[in-house]
Order: structure tokens, then sequence, then C-alpha cells
């Protein structure tokens, strides 16, 4: 079997093909993205002028190494194409997203991008979301139990608080992440509606009716499916 990380570059450097000079660039996290920025990086130092902006710490640090100019966070802004990885992908291009536990910051760029291209590795096609993978549903500290007790009840599924360390995971925004097991997400669009009526949440990692293009990195080569919403 193929290293993934191979399959993962290699999707990366499909999905860079989509910037072109003077763009806005929104770049995700995680393994795959970085593959990205660095590509980006390349591109930048022979010449390409573009802008980005970083969904995490993590890949603002690493885009200013590779001098790619970054946006000020406090300014809107028009994002022309951003670019991330993923957990899953149904072949509706549903995902889920935040094994990082970038998932806010990575909505609400890739909502605020013209285009959104996602690569995976073939490893994360699923027929259905959900099983093997959880869901990462961000949560406010503030009583967070109760937020927990109910997502379990809506979606009749282990929640599990995310850890690192032996304490409680903090994303950038200072809030916490669940993990929901959720055995399979039949109705995304439905389940992320109901989610986001339930008090406490501030963001779930279903990325819904939102990929444009998706890039899969497979063994026999690099495969792209776009969305056919109208
Ligand atoms: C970060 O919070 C995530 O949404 C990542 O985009 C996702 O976990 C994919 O990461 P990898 O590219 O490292 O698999």
């Amino acid at each position: 079997m193929e290293n993934l990380e191979a399959l993962k570059e290699r999707a990366a450097r499909a999905a860079v093909e989509y910037v072109k000079d003077g763009y806005v660039v929104g770049l995700g996290t995680g393994s795959t993205a970085r593959y990205v920025v660095l590509a980006l990086g390349g591109r930048v130092k022979a010449g390409l002028k573009i802008r980005g902006v970083p969904t995490s710490r993590e890949t603002a640090e690493l885009a200013a190494q590779q001098g790619i100019p970054l946006i000020d966070q406090d300014n809107a802004w028009v994002i022309d194409v951003a670019i991330d990885g993923a957990d899953q992908a149904d072949p509706g291009l549903n995902l889920i997203k935040g094994g990082g536990g970038a998932l806010l910051k990575e909505k609400i760029v890739a909502a605020s991008a013209k285009q959104f291209i996602v690569m995976v590795d073939h490893t994360k096609r699923v027929p259905v979301l959900g099983g093997s993978f959880p869901l990462p549903i961000e949560v406010i500290p503030f009583g967070w139990g109760s937020t927990a007790r109910e997502i379990e009840a809506l979606t009749k599924s282990r929640v599990v608080l995310r850890e690192r360390n032996g304490v409680p995971f903090r994303t950038e925004s200072g809030n916490l992440i669940v993990d929901v097991h959720i055995d399979r997400i039949d109705q995304p669009r439905d389940l992320e509606i109901s989610l986001n009526t339930i008090p406490g949440i501030v963001e779930t990692g279903l990325f819904v009716n939102r990929t444009d293009v998706l890039i899969v990195g497979t063994p026999q080569g690099v495969e792209t499916q776009h969305a056919s919403r109208t």
C-alpha cells in the first residue's frame, strides 16, 4: 500500500493549481493543508503574489515562514479560494472536519470563500459519514456537561470530551471539543440543523454542501470530483 503522506502531498499539489496571481487564499489546517502551504510557499518564492487567511496559529506560523503574506485577521476579507483537508468525505462531498480542533475557523473561512477545495487521501472517502471517525463539536465551557447530555439525547450516541495530555483540549477560541461517536450520519444537513438548536454549541464539524471540488489522492493518481449542486 502506498504511503498516505505521498497521496496527501499529491492531492495538495493538485489543489494549489487552483490558486492564481492576486488571489486571497484560505489556508486550512492539518497535515494535508501543510503540504498546500509548502507548495504555495514555493510558488511565492518564484514570484506568485497572493495573500493568505490562516485557519490556525500553526498554519499562520508555517505560512509566515514560507514568506506568504497574511491578511490582518481583524479585517473583512474576500477569499477567492480556500483549500483544506478533511477527516471524511461522503459521495455528496459533505465532510467531517475538526480532527485537529480547528473546525470553527475552518468553517468561517470556507463559508466566506468563493471556492472551497478539499483534499483527502482515498481512505477518507466513505459511503456514509460517521462510524470510523467521530463528529467533533466545539462547545462553550460553561455548562458543557449539559450541552454534551443534550447532544447525547439528540444523536443517541456516546459523547466524549476531547483531552490532550490528560487535560481538556482547548480550541484557539478557548472552547472545548466533544467527539460524538455516531455510527452513521445518513442526513447530515438535518443533523447539522438540529445540533445548531442546542445552546452551548459553537459549531459542528459537519460541512454540508460547502465543498466545490474534492481532490482525492489515490494509489492510481489524483481524482477530482466537482459538486453537482446548481
Ligand atoms: C483540522 O481541524 C481538521 O479539520 C483537518 O482539516 C482534518 O482533520 C484533516 O487533517 P489531516 O489533513 O491532518 O488528515
